[in-house]
Protein backbone atom coordinates (compact mmCIF):
# COMPACT_ATOMS: atom_id res chain seq x y z
CA UNK A 1 0.00 0.00 0.00
CA UNK A 2 1.35 3.59 -1.25
CA UNK A 3 3.05 5.31 2.26
CA UNK A 4 0.72 8.57 2.87
CA UNK A 5 2.16 11.51 4.86
CA UNK A 6 2.04 11.56 8.32
CA UNK A 7 0.15 14.46 9.78
CA UNK A 8 1.13 13.97 13.10
CA UNK A 9 4.11 15.31 12.69
CA UNK A 10 5.21 17.63 15.38
CA UNK A 11 6.37 20.42 12.69
CA UNK A 12 2.61 21.04 12.46
CA UNK A 13 2.31 22.18 15.62
CA UNK A 14 5.77 24.30 15.58
CA UNK A 15 3.66 26.01 12.19
CA UNK A 16 0.52 25.98 14.24
CA UNK A 17 2.46 27.78 17.19
CA UNK A 18 4.27 30.07 14.99
CA UNK A 19 1.81 30.79 12.65
CA UNK A 20 4.18 32.72 10.28
CA UNK A 21 6.23 31.02 7.56
CA UNK A 22 9.03 33.16 6.37
CA UNK A 23 9.46 33.65 2.64
CA UNK A 24 13.16 34.11 2.26
CA UNK A 25 15.34 34.55 -0.84
CA UNK A 26 18.55 33.96 -0.43
CA UNK A 27 21.01 36.29 -3.29
CA UNK A 28 23.60 37.24 -0.68
CA UNK A 29 25.06 34.44 1.78
CA UNK A 30 26.78 36.84 3.74
CA UNK A 31 23.30 38.51 5.18
CA UNK A 32 22.15 34.75 6.42
CA UNK A 33 23.40 34.89 9.84
CA UNK A 34 21.49 38.03 10.58
CA UNK A 35 18.38 36.22 9.27
CA UNK A 36 18.36 33.82 11.33
CA UNK A 37 19.14 35.86 13.99
CA UNK A 38 16.34 37.98 13.53
CA UNK A 39 14.18 35.19 13.44
CA UNK A 40 15.72 33.38 16.32
CA UNK A 41 15.40 36.44 18.62
CA UNK A 42 11.54 37.43 17.71
CA UNK A 43 10.27 33.52 18.45
CA UNK A 44 9.79 32.96 14.64
CA UNK A 45 12.11 29.66 14.14
CA UNK A 46 11.27 28.85 11.38
CA UNK A 47 12.66 29.86 7.52
CA UNK A 48 11.14 28.90 3.91
CA UNK A 49 14.53 29.52 1.71
CA UNK A 50 12.63 30.29 -1.72
CA UNK A 51 14.23 27.80 -4.90
CA UNK A 52 14.02 31.25 -6.45
CA UNK A 53 17.97 31.63 -6.31
CA UNK A 54 21.07 29.94 -7.15
CA UNK A 55 21.86 29.60 -3.72
CA UNK A 56 18.86 27.69 -2.15
CA UNK A 57 20.85 24.47 -1.49
CA UNK A 58 23.41 26.44 0.03
CA UNK A 59 21.37 28.68 1.99
CA UNK A 60 19.81 25.71 3.33
CA UNK A 61 22.70 23.82 3.93
CA UNK A 62 24.08 26.55 6.30
CA UNK A 63 21.04 27.25 8.10
CA UNK A 64 20.56 23.17 8.97
CA UNK A 65 24.28 22.74 10.21
CA UNK A 66 23.92 26.24 12.45
CA UNK A 67 20.42 24.34 13.51
CA UNK A 68 19.02 27.19 15.51
CA UNK A 69 15.72 27.77 13.40
CA UNK A 70 14.03 25.10 11.35
CA UNK A 71 14.99 25.05 7.82
CA UNK A 72 12.45 24.27 4.61
CA UNK A 73 12.70 24.03 1.05
CA UNK A 74 10.22 26.77 -0.58
CA UNK A 75 9.09 27.29 -4.07
CA UNK A 76 9.83 23.37 -4.92
CA UNK A 77 8.84 22.30 -8.28
CA UNK A 78 11.22 19.27 -9.26
CA UNK A 79 12.49 16.61 -8.18
CA UNK A 80 15.65 17.26 -8.19
CA UNK A 81 15.17 20.67 -6.11
CA UNK A 82 13.10 18.23 -3.27
CA UNK A 83 16.69 16.09 -3.38
CA UNK A 84 19.38 18.90 -2.85
CA UNK A 85 16.87 20.44 -0.67
CA UNK A 86 16.60 17.60 1.91
CA UNK A 87 20.08 16.21 1.46
CA UNK A 88 21.20 19.53 2.57
CA UNK A 89 19.21 19.01 5.67
CA UNK A 90 15.81 20.99 4.70
CA UNK A 91 13.36 19.65 7.18
CA UNK A 92 9.83 20.56 5.22
CA UNK A 93 9.04 21.35 1.55
CA UNK A 94 6.87 23.68 0.50
CA UNK A 95 5.40 23.66 -3.37
CA UNK A 96 3.68 26.21 -5.07
CA UNK A 97 1.77 23.35 -7.30
CA UNK A 98 0.78 19.26 -7.03
CA UNK A 99 4.16 17.72 -7.84
CA UNK A 100 3.55 13.91 -7.40
CA UNK A 101 7.07 12.74 -7.82
CA UNK A 102 7.92 15.67 -5.05
CA UNK A 103 4.90 14.96 -2.48
CA UNK A 104 5.92 11.19 -3.05
CA UNK A 105 9.88 11.81 -1.90
CA UNK A 106 9.25 13.47 1.29
CA UNK A 107 6.46 11.28 2.16
CA UNK A 108 9.16 8.11 1.88
CA UNK A 109 12.02 10.86 3.82
CA UNK A 110 9.39 11.79 6.57
CA UNK A 111 9.46 15.29 5.56
CA UNK A 112 6.49 17.44 6.23
CA UNK A 113 5.22 18.66 2.11
CA UNK A 114 2.56 21.48 1.17
CA UNK A 115 1.57 21.04 -2.10
CA UNK A 116 0.10 24.39 -3.38
CA UNK A 117 -3.92 23.38 -4.01
CA UNK A 118 -6.80 26.16 -4.61
CA UNK A 119 -9.49 24.03 -5.90
CA UNK A 120 -11.90 21.38 -4.09
CA UNK A 121 -10.51 18.64 -6.55
CA UNK A 122 -6.83 19.71 -6.05
CA UNK A 123 -7.37 19.07 -2.45
CA UNK A 124 -9.55 16.42 -2.58
CA UNK A 125 -6.75 14.21 -4.99
CA UNK A 126 -4.48 15.41 -2.26
CA UNK A 127 -6.43 13.72 0.88
CA UNK A 128 -7.14 10.81 -1.55
CA UNK A 129 -3.63 10.33 -2.76
CA UNK A 130 -1.42 11.08 0.03
CA UNK A 131 -3.71 12.04 2.87
CA UNK A 132 -2.62 15.74 3.07
CA UNK A 133 -5.27 17.86 4.91
CA UNK A 134 -2.70 20.52 5.12
CA UNK A 135 -2.37 22.95 2.01
CA UNK A 136 -0.57 25.97 0.59
CA UNK A 137 -3.32 28.33 -0.99
CA UNK A 138 -1.54 30.69 -3.17
CA UNK A 139 -1.82 32.97 -4.07
CA UNK A 140 -4.12 33.61 -1.33
CA UNK A 141 -5.00 37.04 -2.54
CA UNK A 142 -6.22 36.07 -6.33
CA UNK A 143 -8.15 33.16 -5.57
CA UNK A 144 -9.91 34.97 -2.79
CA UNK A 145 -8.48 35.08 0.06
CA UNK A 146 -9.63 34.56 3.48
CA UNK A 147 -13.70 34.48 1.64
CA UNK A 148 -12.36 31.43 -0.29
CA UNK A 149 -10.73 29.21 2.59
CA UNK A 150 -13.87 29.90 4.68
CA UNK A 151 -15.77 28.52 1.70
CA UNK A 152 -13.77 25.55 1.18
CA UNK A 153 -14.17 24.29 4.65
CA UNK A 154 -17.81 23.59 4.21
CA UNK A 155 -16.96 20.61 2.21
CA UNK A 156 -13.89 20.44 3.47
CA UNK A 157 -13.57 20.92 7.58
CA UNK A 158 -10.77 18.51 7.10
CA UNK A 159 -8.48 21.03 5.54
CA UNK A 160 -6.54 23.63 7.04
CA UNK A 161 -4.47 26.22 5.00
CA UNK A 162 -1.07 27.82 5.23
CA UNK A 163 -1.93 31.32 2.35
CA UNK A 164 0.68 32.94 0.80
CA UNK A 165 0.74 35.53 -1.70
CA UNK A 166 -0.52 39.13 -1.01
CA UNK A 167 -0.50 38.64 2.23
CA UNK A 168 1.31 41.60 4.40
CA UNK A 169 1.57 43.61 7.79
CA UNK A 170 -1.68 45.28 7.43
CA UNK A 171 -3.65 42.12 6.89
CA UNK A 172 -2.06 38.79 8.31
CA UNK A 173 -3.89 39.18 11.78
CA UNK A 174 -6.91 38.55 9.72
CA UNK A 175 -5.65 35.12 8.42
CA UNK A 176 -3.75 33.75 11.53
CA UNK A 177 -6.63 34.19 13.46
CA UNK A 178 -8.69 31.70 12.07
CA UNK A 179 -8.49 28.29 13.05
CA UNK A 180 -8.50 27.18 9.14
CA UNK A 181 -5.00 28.77 8.88
CA UNK A 182 -2.29 27.04 10.41
CA UNK A 183 0.23 30.07 9.48
CA UNK A 184 0.65 32.57 7.04
CA UNK A 185 3.17 32.94 4.71
CA UNK A 186 4.95 35.50 2.90
CA UNK A 187 8.22 38.01 2.22
CA UNK A 188 6.45 40.42 4.39
CA UNK A 189 7.96 38.65 7.78
CA UNK A 190 11.62 38.77 6.58
CA UNK A 191 13.62 39.61 3.76
CA UNK A 192 17.08 40.65 2.44
CA UNK A 193 16.24 43.77 1.26
CA UNK A 194 15.04 44.47 4.67
CA UNK A 195 18.04 43.52 6.33
CA UNK A 196 20.20 45.14 4.54
CA UNK A 197 18.23 48.50 4.49
CA UNK A 198 20.00 49.93 7.17
CA UNK A 199 22.77 47.25 6.65
CA UNK A 200 22.59 46.13 10.53
CA UNK A 201 19.17 44.64 10.31
CA UNK A 202 17.57 47.10 13.00
CA UNK A 203 14.64 47.95 10.83
CA UNK A 204 14.12 44.39 10.08
CA UNK A 205 13.95 43.11 13.58
CA UNK A 206 11.71 45.99 14.64
CA UNK A 207 9.58 45.25 11.93
CA UNK A 208 9.29 41.19 12.87
CA UNK A 209 8.99 42.40 16.49
CA UNK A 210 6.18 44.56 15.69
CA UNK A 211 4.31 41.24 13.77
CA UNK A 212 4.98 39.24 16.70
CA UNK A 213 3.92 41.57 19.29
CA UNK A 214 0.66 41.66 17.25
CA UNK A 215 -0.11 38.04 16.55
C1 LIG B 1 4.95 32.38 -2.38
O1 LIG B 1 5.61 31.79 -3.25
O2 LIG B 1 4.59 31.83 -1.35
C2 LIG B 1 4.55 33.78 -2.63
O3 LIG B 1 5.14 34.27 -3.78
C3 LIG B 1 4.76 34.70 -1.49
O4 LIG B 1 4.16 35.87 -1.87
P1 LIG B 1 4.52 37.31 -1.28
O5 LIG B 1 5.86 37.63 -1.86
O6 LIG B 1 3.39 38.17 -1.75
O7 LIG B 1 4.57 37.19 0.20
Amino acid sequence: MKKLADMNHPFYEVMNNVKLLPLYTVKDLSVLPLAEEILFNNGVPVIEVAYRSKLATEAIRILAKSGRIHVGAGTVRTLEQAKDAVEAGASFVVSPCIVPEVIEYCIEKDIPVFPGAVTPSEIQSLITNYGINVVKFFPADVYGGLKAMKALSGPFPDVRFVPTGGINGENFLDYVSEDIIVAAGGSFILTEDGIKKDGTGVWANENLASVVRSL
